[in-house]
């Protein structure tokens, strides 16, 4: 297993949001992680990245407890996390972005950027422009190609299509097909656009109130009345 999250509780100061949350990760598998909003989608990607600790419960990457460990040391050992709002240095060029994701995890000397470009060819057109000056789309690229640079084995990705062009969206979601596919790498998406995820994955949760409430491959999610009802929103 390359990722187990048993029975997790965590929140901000008094407030609970996830409650005894447990979800398994296969090694090379994509999960599809979904949810409306608020039901703590984005808190469990922060345990997992270590930015908020939870107050009970374990997290095992590779079968090493990381549940204490904080998120520099988490890029080190191979898990990397592209935040909600894409978290690009704005005043940066895109190779200085690039090479910040080399430097923070420090697991290679090599430097992966001509594979993110040959992912994404319109970085490459675009290596000296600020990031703050990149489009929505293109930013998320970026966000996507600095996570690459720290040659992670695990990405975490909160919903990588927001505020993007149906089109780009699918490419989008086809190159992290391709990245999964080439590299054998783990990954879990949050994603409110539900053809995506299915289009990536076969393995799916629904949160609801910081809890997995169904789980199972697309088709079982797709039947069950807790995704009639969140699609029905
Ligand atoms: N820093 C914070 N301090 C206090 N409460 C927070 C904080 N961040 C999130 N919350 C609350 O935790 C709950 C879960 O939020 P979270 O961001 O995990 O939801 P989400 O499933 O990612 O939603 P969305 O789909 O809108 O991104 C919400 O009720 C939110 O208001
Ligand atoms: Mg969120």
């Amino acid at each position: 297993m390359a990722l187990r999250v048993d029975n997790i509780t965590a929140g901000y100061g008094k407030i609970t949001v996830l409650r005894n949350l447990s979800l398994e990760v296969r090694e090379g598998e994509i999960l599809g992680l979904l949810g409306r909003n608020g039901m703590g989608k984005t808190t469990l990607i922060r345990c997992l990245a270590g930015l908020i600790r939870p107050t009970a419960g374990n997290i095992t990457f590779e079968d090493r407890q990381i549940t204490e460990l904080p998120p520099h040391e988490r890029a080190q050992i191979g898990i990397t996390t592209v935040v909600q709002g894409r978290g690009v240095f704005p005043g940066l060029t895109v190779r200085e972005n690039l090479e910040m994701g080399r430097i923070a995890s420090r697991r290679t000397k090599r430097s992966r950027i001509d594979e993110v470009v040959s992912y994404f060819p319109r970085l490459g057109e675009r290596m000296r422009q600020s990031a703050g000056t990149l489009s929505g789309g293109e930013q998320q690229m970026l966000a996507i190609g600095r996570g690459l640079m720290t040659d992670p084995t695990m990405m975490l990705l909160d919903e990588p299509s927001d505020g993007i062009m149906p089109m780009l969206v699918q490419q989008n979601a086809k190159i992290l097909k391709e990245i999964n596919h080439r590299e054998g790498m783990t990954m879990i998406i949050v994603e409110q656009n539900v053809p995506m995820v299915f289009s990536l994955t076969d393995h799916c949760v629904i949160l609801e109130k910081g809890q997995v409430v169904t789980e199972g491959t697309r088709d079982e999610v797709s039947r069950s009345e807790v995704m009639k009802a969140y699609l029905a929103i």
